[in-house]
């Protein structure tokens, strides 16, 4: 099958290779999915460039998410399942078999069936987004008749967040973004209000929707850069569950305002969530897929021989929504 694939951590044009390896086939509980859309996350790029420590594995076949059909199944799988659409999800994590081949082999339930009105691309940013974003809404029971504040609303986890909360009956959803553009995409999504953090006093303009009492939930990509104002909009027993703090990863914050009113900063790493939590949120996605409205944002599209060029897309950080390679050539069945 061809595929890409590293054996050494760099920079992408350094270490990833693109050729052929051998045909896998699946063991017991495991099927083979012919790979129509492989996800490319930061994760990813992260795990390649050496920024997450050492490889688990000697050879390393990247991307945790993708898409395609089943087309085998190993002993103890449902035959029926074959020909079935699939989402994938932490195909490559501490496994050599990312899903950036032609052929993905992986444990039955990390692939998904995809309902029918969800396409193959969009079946590929599931994975880490969606599973995250569900993660970081749920860690604490849930945000039905809740405010919740998204931060980076644009993004692959924030849009998803916006969607899912809408889904999982949030009373008021507040997100922020740096550009018009980007809030279009997040309003788009299903935020009630947008606020441009770069223009606006986010503390001032989350006040304004919700008076002093504040927000009882943040889903939050930049813990560390946001804490300073996310202590001054979260509301007593809120939650700030965070998923990222890339800009400033050692923050120093002032303990009281936080314990004196019961605040909860609850880290989330997907990759670590329970096999309980990963099968919520894999129910719960399909259903939001199938009450459409969870759908994943595209960024763009890109054939196997550009991986290179797909993962550098990813650490450009100007992308908005999923980051897609298509190692089948990209043709889809009905
Ligand atoms: N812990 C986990 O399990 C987990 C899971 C998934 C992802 N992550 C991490 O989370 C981060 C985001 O992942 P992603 O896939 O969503 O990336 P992405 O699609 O690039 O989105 C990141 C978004 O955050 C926005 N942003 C950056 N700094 C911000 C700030 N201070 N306030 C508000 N928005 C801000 C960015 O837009 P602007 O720069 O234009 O504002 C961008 O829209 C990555 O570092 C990734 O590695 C962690």
């Amino acid at each position: 099958m061809r595929a890409i694939w590293y054996e050494r951590q760099g920079a992408a044009s350094d270490v990833l290779t693109l050729g052929e390896r051998p045909e896998p086939s699946p063991g017991p509980g495991e099927v083979a999915v012919t790979v129509q859309a492989s996800g490319v996350n930061p994760s990813d790029v992260k795990i390649r460039s050496g920024a997450r420590g050492p490889m688990a594995v000697a050879l390393q076949i990247p991307h945790s998410d993708g898409a395609g059909v089943i087309k085998a199944v190993g002993e103890g799988v449902d035959p029926s399942r074959l020909g079935e659409r699939v989402w994938l999800y932490q195909a490559a994590y501490q496994r050599e078999g990312g899903s950036c081949a032609e052929t993905c082999v992986l444990p039955a339930e990390q692939a998904v069936p995809l309902p029918d009105q969800i396409s193959i691309k969009a079946g590929a940013a599931l994975g880490i987004p969606a599973m995250t974003a569900h993660r970081a809404l749920f860690c604490t029971g849930g945000v039905a008749g809740k405010t919740v504040l998204v931060t980076g609303g644009a993004g692959a986890v924030g849009h998803s967040a916006i969607q899912i909360a809408k889904w999982a009956g949030a009373e008021t959803i507040l997100t922020t973004v740096s550009s018009p553009a980007k809030a279009a995409i997040a309003m788009a999504a299903g935020a009630d209000h947008v606020i441009n953090y770069r223009q606006q006093d986010v503390v001032e303009a989350v006040r304004a929707v919700t008076g002093e009492a504040g927000v009882d939930h943040i889903v939050e990509v930049e813990l560390g850069g946001n804490l300073a104002q996310s202590a001054q909009v979260i509301a007593e027993h809120g939650t700030i569950a965070w998923y990222g703090s890339e800009a400033v990863r050692e923050p120093v914050f002032s303990t009281y305002p936080l314990m004196f009113r019961n605040i909860t900063l609850h880290g989330i790493f997907l990759y670590a969530i329970t096999a309980e939590q990963r099968s919520s949120a894999v129910a719960d996605i399909n259903s939001a897929l199938e009450a459409g409205l969870l759908r994943p944002l595209i960024d763009s599209v890109w054939p196997l021989e550009d991986a290179v060029k797909a993962h550098e897309r990813v650490e450009s950080g100007g992308r908005a929504g999923a980051v897609i390679v298509q190692p089948g050539g990209g043709e889809e069945k009905p």
